[in-house]
């Protein structure tokens, strides 16, 4: 089975090819964080306009990229929700259209399920299958969810962020130290090689395996206004700010795993992309962790693809297929 996955959920532009839901057949993203720099963050207009002008050019590129034809497809896939209004409906109707003019089965699919479906694609083609059950860590500009998964479609949400997600942290902290958009990697680029010697607050909520990062922030800001002394370096404010929210989503995933006795640890969402947290992970986690490689953390379309295999049925969507901005990690939608 070939199913092409649809992603604008954001700020990037998406299409992949995955058969069978794990050999990648194409992978294309059109980011527009060069767009967003300017602005310090996705303005949501400029990024719907940006995805109506990139979508049908990068799902050529997807086919291309496969070898495929457009009849060879089985299906098409789209993320319906969670995500902008705006930019997951340019998505949805190019989806649509294409599903219709092609005659191909309509699967909608739900963004953060679909980031921990990444780790069930085999770019290399010796990746073994997460077994079940699993704990899933979901990192992203948007979210930060811990959820146990039982099995395909099987999937209770164990804690979240009560504030900031893990990669708006990133992303504010990197505004307040004077980094560009998006935050993470620019965070992650400046702090490599620094051991630091401040030490910034964690937020630990007791045994809840809910999340806090908005404090951290704070803390940062206090720190970049020499409120605590003189300011230390970037690269040693950055390396606190990445130890501390490393060392807080380590800790708890690894302690919600050994809990839940599950058999797998898996690592997904933009913030996956960073390598001091999957060390951290690796070396803490009592059970085997997967990570997607990084251009599978970050939004995508193959992990639609990949995810719309698993959920077929549950994802058969009607022409009304509407988006969800709101959509929880454990919700199926109506899809109609
Ligand atoms: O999953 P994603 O591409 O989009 C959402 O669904 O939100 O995640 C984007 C987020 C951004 O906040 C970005 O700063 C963060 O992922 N990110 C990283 C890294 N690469 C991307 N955070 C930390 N380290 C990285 N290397
Ligand atoms: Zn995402």
């Amino acid at each position: 089975m070939r199913i092409l996955g649809i992603e604008t959920s954001c700020d990037e532009t998406a299409a992949g090819i995955v058969e069978d839901g794990r050999r990648l057949r194409a992978n294309v993203v059109a980011s527009q964080a060069a767009m967003h720099d300017r602005y310090g963050g996705v303005v949501p207009e400029v990024a719907s306009r940006q995805h109506l002008e990139a979508i049908l050019p990068v799902v050529q590129a997807a086919l291309q990229e496969s070898g495929y034809a457009w009849r060879d497809l089985d299906a098409i896939a789209v993320t319906a929700g969670p995500g902008l209004a705006g930019t997951l409906l340019v998505g949805v109707s190019a989806a649509k259209a294409l599903a219709y003019a092609w005659d191909k089965p309509l699967i909608a699919v739900n963004h953060l399920e679909a980031h921990l479906y990444a780790n069930w694609i085999d770019d290399t083609g010796s990746k073994e299958e997460p077994p079940f059950p699993l704990l899933g860590l979901i990192v992203s500009g948007g979210h930060t969810d811990l959820v146990l998964m039982e099995g395909h479609g099987r999937i209770r949400r164990l804690g979240r962020t009560r504030d900031d997600a893990a990669g708006e942290a990133f992303d504010k902290a990197a505004r307040l130290l004077g980094l560009g958009f998006p935050g993470g990697p620019q965070i992650e680029r400046v702090a490599a090689d620094t051991k630091a010697s401040l030490r910034l607050p964690r937020a630990w909520l007791g045994q809840s395996d809910d999340f806090s990062f908005s404090g951290l922030k704070t803390a940062v800001l206090h720190v970049v206004r020499g409120e605590r002394g003189p300011p230390p370096s970037v690269p040693e404010t950055a390396a606190a700010f990445q130890d501390a929210v490393v060392d807080v989503l380590a800790t708890k995933a690894a302690r919600a795993a050994r809990r839940e006795g599950v058999r797998g640890v898996l690592l997904s969402g933009g913030v996956a992309a960073n390598g001091p947290l999957r060390r951290a992970l690796a070396e803490r986690s009592p059970a085997p962790v997967f990570v997607p490689p990084p251009i599978l953390c970050t939004d995508n379309g193959a992990m639609v693809a990949a995810c719309a295999a698993y959920r077929f049925e549950a994802g058969r969507a009607g022409w009304d297929l509407d988006v969800t901005p709101s959509l929880a990690v454990d919700e199926t939608g109506v899809w109609g």
